[in-house]
């Protein structure tokens, strides 16, 4: 591939939101030692990417400029470094960039190994490359923060990964996506466009032992009264507000606790969250599918903040 042009996205500054995506021809990446090259059948957005792009997390990243953003794919390998084991020419894989070097709005990208695992037939490109960021959070939040276990061997939303862990499971959503919701395995689903809903008080009045807190601008303090004796907050959000009250849930010994949680990708995780969707287990929701050419589609609909699922881009 060395010499050959790919079409990529990237953008050159902080901020510009859509309009500062470019459409740029580079040259095709060549894998180092432990990396393999993969072209990308799918790739999947998360708010993160344009939170970036917006410099929320500068002077940390992008690290330098021009960036191409994105960082869960599926695809092909195509070529490998030469201490790559694992993975050869033709695997099909799923995979999560480093967020500090982004690489997915592109036609090719290279991937350390150990940041790859391999796809089954079963599992479609659009359906693997939604499960890194927003899969290994909810199993992340479900197993580790909640210390739920899962039902099944070894196990994309927390509310499919709560059933397999045998939860009661209430979930909030706007009014358009109950029946969804409610199809993903949600036991009582909350309309939080509603006077009622917004209560976030449980319809069948039970308190709540944990609460996965995805939402923005909800205060612990509205969640608290909600929470049985010994109930949890599990905050994906967390913003200096949150940070505060988890310092004064903690100095003051709360039984009712506050836990902000920061997804921290494994390769095993990733293996476990890709065979529950072999399995049929679980799946992802997709919101919307485009083409490379038209990923600032994609990219307005994240950062519009209503999308019903996963935004895929397509190179
Ligand atoms: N800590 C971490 O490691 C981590 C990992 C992943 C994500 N996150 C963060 O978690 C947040 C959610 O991520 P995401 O990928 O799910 O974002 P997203 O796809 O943009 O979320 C959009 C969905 O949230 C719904 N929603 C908005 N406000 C709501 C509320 N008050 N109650 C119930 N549903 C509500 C929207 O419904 P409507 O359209 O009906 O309003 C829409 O369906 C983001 O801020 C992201 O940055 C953090």
């Amino acid at each position: 591939m060395a010499g050959k042009l790919m079409h990529a996205v990237q953008y050159e500054r902080y901020g510009g939101g859509v309009a500062g995506l470019k459409h740029v021809q580079i040259p095709i990446p060549s894998p180092k030692r432990d990396e393999v090259l993969i072209k990308l059948e799918a790739v999947s957005l998360n708010p993160a990417d344009w939170k970036i792009q917006k410099g929320l997390l500068r002077p940390f990243m992008p690290r330098k400029f021009p960036f191409i953003p994105a960082t869960d794919v599926a695809g092909e390998v195509v070529g490998a470094g030469p201490g790559v084991h694992k993975f050869k020419a033709g695997d099909k894989v799923v995979a999560f960039f480093n967020p500090f070097t982004g690489g997915g709005l592109a036609e090719y990208a290279v991937v350390s190994e150990n940041r790859t695992v391999a796809r089954p037939e079963e599992v479609q490109p659009h359906q693997a490359a939604g499960l890194p960021i927003a899969g290994l959070t909810a199993l992340m939040a479900i197993t580790q923060s909640a210390g739920l276990k899962l039902d099944g061997p070894d196990p994309n939303d927390p509310v499919q990964l709560a059933k397999l862990a045998n939860a009661h499971v209430p979930a909030t959503c706007g009014s358009r996506n109950i029946d969804l919701v409610r199809s993903l395995g949600a036991d009582e689903v909350l309309d939080y466009t509603t006077a009622e809903g917004a209560t976030l008080a449980s319809p069948s009045g039970r308190k709540y032992d944990v609460v996965i807190h995805c939402a923005n601008g909800i205060a612990f303090s509205r969640l608290e009264p909600r929470l049985s004796e010994n109930g949890r907050v599990i905050c994906v959000n967390a913003d200096a507000r949150t940070m505060w009250d988890y310092a004064v849930k903690t100095i003051t010994l709360s039984k009712k606790k506050l836990v902000p949680l920061v997804m921290i990708p494994k390769a095993e995780n990733l293996e476990t969250m890709v065979n529950l969707m072999k399995e049929g287990k679980i799946k992802t929701v997709i919101d919307s599918r485009h083409e490379l050419s038209k990923a600032e589609e994609g990219w307005a609909k994240c950062m519009d903040g209503h999308a019903t699922g996963k935004i895929i881009v397509e190179p």
